[in-house]
């Protein structure tokens, strides 16, 4: 049978009236492909990510056959068989396929309710699944617990050329928050609804459950708007249509993701200032950072008219019950220049900007409250008292998440999962969402930061930690969940994937599964495996990396991506040419092309955490990691003189050329400590004296660029990239030293 014929939309099932506890029919799985296969054949434990509350396996597999019969019971339809149908269509992918062999086993999914609940903080997500030799049997909590249990199936399947099994297992699960968001700002750089949904899907491969989008900024206001449609005059095309956002929306529903949508008032509306100039607050004409500085004026009724119906228009676009309006990052210069503002606040009492700020707010929220939305806003909304049901999402420091939870407020973590950052995957998940000291600067850190510069003091003053108590038991329960921030700056629609994930899924876990889940070792030996599934299954990062380097050489695309691997970009925005630009004083610096190799680089290349993982493996005493740690050193150095061939007459690719030779001298050094733990020698002094200045510069500049702030004083890499195969060449050099 071909691949084509899984294609075809084939109804599954018949449908019960929704609710019913009698089984359906069993169809038969026409879609099939699933072939029956000599049972216990050895497979490798499989990789689960998030790892479930709790995993029995037994011993034998159940071979996933065709024709395969589905029952589903107590699910709303055509929710389970759309679930079923995408199921059969990513296990045809992941899997072999085989013409149907007499009668499979049979996948049976109950729903204990249809669940009201289903797409908000209630939603019934728990489940249980068994796999035995009668079959497979899903009894989940509600529709939510459902597509969790599939989403858990398809990682036990795997990826193989062999027939499709499942390994006897009983797993019982359920989330330990319920929110498990990311939130990807469409406004910085527009992201395509393809692009979107694709994101929907991997979200629901690993149980994450709430897509925010931030919508409107200074760049730009993407929705389409009837009731305002100077809004789009100025978006070259780049906003969703109202037809798009509904598709979206259903879209995600049906994977059980929520979209929750964020207009963000009153400062980052340079987009709306500019198209409706009259509820602006005038700005100052001498400030070189007027544009992030632009905010609506708060003194005016006309203000408070206009956002009435702009909210209200969004409100019914949006079925979700929060609605998120922003509220960050006010600047002290927003309303300064405006003599109404002034007024206003003498009139009303009003003592600071704080205050100002917190009677827009109770504006803006009245006007949700009355289309029954419950506000959502950044963490300086709770800097006064405000209503103990509007949700805090806590993003400067993690002592942010205790304020916003001492206020009484449900809250929702992001300190520490900002992936624009570009941190490793490891640094995100090492925080806990609860960990009140878990994510920003020390004292003394801050403190360091002002006698180095008073501007990089200025920047680091938010994000400093204090000591506090840790959250009681009940505070935690206020705790909704985490939710990873992915700002566009630096990220056009085409690197979206691969800034997102694998990053993603490590959070996912970090947000789903119990808390004492945080072995790193083994985050890094499933990390690679979750993020090929996931490209198997449609994310486009590994194609749009491979796009990137064929433009960056036409010519030898290859070699460039082969270096690709090896190294990593800088992080906390030290690749940001706009800003640095700005910082130096440039007012209207031209925007930053987003086609350098820094841009292509993956944060947590899979090859280079394959190679370390290797490396781990070899200095723990396992020779058979010595060969493959050979072979890559050799294709790396290999390449280096590759490299530098395609670069000539490319200025991008020409300023990584000293990254390149770093790459080559690493890779060497490499071999060289594998010549010598084959033979059982000691690394030469020679070899030893080469290595040691490179590598302490190469984990320097690692060094350098893994703090906030800091990293923006360090001196810049070249082509704003650090090597990320020095950690294991540097394992490779130290297990070598002993000669053991
Ligand atoms: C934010 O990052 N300004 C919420």
């Amino acid at each position: 049978m071909s691949i084509r014929r899984l294609d075809k939309r084939v109804p599954l099932l018949e449908l019960g009236p929704v609710g019913s506890l009698m089984p359906l029919r069993a169809a038969a799985w026409t879609l099939a492909g699933l072939l029956a296969l000599a049972a216990g054949a050895a497979r490798a434990e499989p990789v689960l990510m998030p790892q479930p509350k709790a995993v029995a396996y037994s011993a034998g597999a159940l071979p996933l056959a065709a024709p395969f019969a589905a029952r589903a019971s107590g699910c709303p339809q055509p929710l389970i068989s759309h679930a079923l149908s995408r199921f059969a269509a990513d296990i045809a992918r992941q899997r072999s396929l085989a013409e149907p062999q007499g009668a499979g086993p049979t996948l049976t999914v109950r729903c204990r309710s249809a669940d009201a609940g289903y797409l908000s903080l209630e939603a019934k997500a728990g489940y249980r699944l068994d796999v035995d030799a009668q079959g497979v049997r899903i009894d989940a909590d509600g529709p939510a617990g459902a597509l969790h249990a599939l989403a858990t199936l398809r990682q036990l399947v795997g990826v193989g050329t062999e027939p499709a099994n499942a390994p006897f297992v009983r797993i019982e699960d359920a989330p330990r928050f319920a929110w498990r968001g990311v939130m990807v700002d469409t406004a910085r750089h527009f992201m395509s609804l393809t692009a979107l949904k694709r994101q929907v899907d991997a979200m629901e491969r690993v149980k994450l459950d709430v897509l925010h989008l931030h919508l409107s900024d200074n760049e730009g206001f993407r929705v389409e708007s009837l009731r305002y449609p100077k809004l789009q005059a100025t978006q070259h095309g780049e906003f969703y249509t109202q037809a798009e956002i509904r598709e979206l929306v259903a879209y995600a529903a049906e994977r059980g993701v929520r979209i929750v949508p964020e207009f963000d008032v009153p400062a980052h509306t340079g987009a709306i200032c500019a198209a409706y100039p009259e509820i602006a607050a005038a700005g100052d004409p001498a400030d070189a950072f007027a544009v992030f500085d632009r905010a609506l004026n708060p003194a005016s009724e006309a203000t408070y008219r206009f956002l009435d119906g702009l909210l209200g228009e969004m409100a019914g676009l949006f079925p979700d019950a929060d609605f998120h309006v922003g509220g960050d990052e006010v600047s002290d210069a927003a309303w300064s220049h405006e003599p109404a503002v002034a007024a206003f606040m003498a009139a009303h009492g009003l003592k600071s900007r704080v205050e100002m700020e917190a009677y827009f707010h109770s504006r803006v929220r009245e006007m949700l409250a009355r289309r029954g939305k419950t506000a959502v806003g950044w963490d300086e909304i709770a800097a006064t008292p405000i209503p103990k049901t509007v949700i805090v999402q806590a993003w400067r420091n993690a002592n942010a998440t205790g304020l916003a939870v001492a206020g009484g407020h449900p809250t929702i973590v992001s300190a520490g999962y900002y992936l624009d950052q570009l941190m490793p995957a490891a640094s995100h998940y090492a925080v806990d969402p609860v960990d009140l000291q878990g994510d920003g600067l020390t004292s003394a850190e801050v403190a360091r930061l002002q006698t180095l510069s008073p501007l990089a003091g200025g920047a680091a003053r938010p994000l400093e930690i204090k000591p506090m108590p840790p959250l009681t038991p009940e505070q935690e329960t206020l705790v909704l969940g985490g939710e990873m921030a992915l700002w566009s700056e630096l990220v056009t629609d085409e690197m979206l994937d691969a800034r997102l994930w694998p990053r993603a899924a490590a959070l996912a876990e970090r947000f789903w599964s119990p808390r004492d889940v945080r072995d790193p070792d083994s985050l890094a030996r499933r990390l690679p495996v979750i993020e090929d599934e996931l490209n198997l299954l449609g994310l486009q990062a590994d194609a749009s990396r491979a796009r990137m380097a064929t433009r960056l050489a036409p010519d030898a695309p290859d070699a460039v991506a082969t270096f690709l691997e090896t190294v990593a970009p800088s992080r906390y925005a030290t690749h940001n040419q706009t800003l640095r630009a700005m910082l130096a004083g440039q007012r209207h610096p031209p925007p930053q092309r987003l086609t350098a190799p820094a841009d292509a680089a993956p944060v947590d290349g899979a090859a280079a955490l394959r190679f370390e993982l290797a490396a781990r493996r070899l200095a723990a005493g396992d020779r058979a990691a010595l060969p493959v740690l050979r072979a890559q050193l050799r294709i790396w150095a290999a390449n280096a003189p590759r490299f530098a061939e395609a670069a000539r007459g490319h200025p991008d690719l020409e300023a990584a050329l000293p990254v390149n030779a770093d790459v080559a001298a690493l890779s060497a050094a490499g071999l060289d400590a594998l010549d010598a733990i084959e033979h059982g020698q000691a690394l030469g002094p020679g070899a030893r004296q080469q290595a040691a200045p490179l590598l302490a510069r190469a984990l320097a500049e690692h060094e350098a660029t893994s703090r906030p702030v800091f990293a923006f004083l360090a001196k810049r890499p070249p082509a704003d990239l650090i090597v990320a195969i020095a950690p294991a060449v540097e394992i490779l050099v130290k297990a070598a030293q002993t000669g053991a």
